[in-house]
């Protein structure tokens, strides 16, 4: 599944984020990769336990908490504290696929580390694409490869199973922030069967009403919600 989620953020919040970052610390982004997606890895990144980062990381959180499309497409259990990269010119990501749990850190949870299991990714673009060449974001499923640019303030949440990469930044520089998702409907097809469903409801719903029937078939996605969710 492969959902764009408009304005998650307003031009105006792109832009206070992009201030804070401008005047942060980067470093290597090997700090959070895999044994193997470290090799193919070559971007910049704010230390996840930087206070900068956590600020504008709440500020995200709360957005996405706001933001109904997120919420039907995603499901959301847990989300890994939002991370901020930067490609500059020459930078890219070769293809890998996340790993497949995320530990939050002490310092940022407060206590016991907390296990987030990814279940979706996403990438929240922070640079206009007229602002940088290259550093697309390619996501391969079975249907084959889809290149994304999106808007400064829209995400991208796509499937954690995917293989994916970003293309050589030649122009510019792409800064974004990341993160994942565990959702509530662990099993893939299942959560993309509720989210259409949703949206079917949803645009049922704008058209006729709470007539009777729609409001059974609201009640069976909850039903359905109450028999696949882990909570
Ligand atoms: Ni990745």
């Amino acid at each position: 599944m492969l959902v764009h989620v408009p304005q998650v953020l307003s031009p105006e919040q792109v832009a206070h984020v992009r201030g804070v970052l401008a005047d942060t610390n980067w470093v290597d982004g090997k700090v959070t990769a895999g044994a193997q997606s470290a090799g193919a890895k070559h971007n910049l990144q704010v230390p996840e336990d930087a206070p900068a980062a956590r600020a504008l990381g709440d500020i995200i959180l709360s957005a996405l908490g706001r933001n109904p499309l997120f919420n039907a497409a995603a499901l959301p259990l847990r989300v890994f504290p939002p991370l901020f990269n930067r490609y500059d010119a020459g930078m890219e990501f070769g293809a890998h696929i996340d790993n497949s749990i995320r530990f939050v850190k002490p310092s940022i949870a407060s206590g016991a580390p907390i296990r987030v299991r990814t279940d979706m990714s996403a990438t929240l673009f922070l640079t206009d694409p007229d602002d940088y060449d290259g550093g697309e974001l390619v996501i391969e499923d079975t249907y084959g490869s889809h290149g994304v640019k999106l808007p400064a303030g829209d995400m991208l949440l796509y499937s954690a199973t995917s293989r994916h990469h970003v293309t050589k930044v030649t122009r510019g520089s792409r800064w974004s922030s990341f993160f994942w998702v565990q959702s509530m409907i662990r099993d893939e097809a299942a959560r993309t069967t509720l989210f259409e469903m949703d949206t079917a409801i949803q645009g049922l719903r704008s058209r006729h009403g709470d007539e009777s029937e729609i409001v059974s078939l609201t009640g069976l996605y909850h039903n359905l919600v109450r028999r696949w969710a882990d909570v």
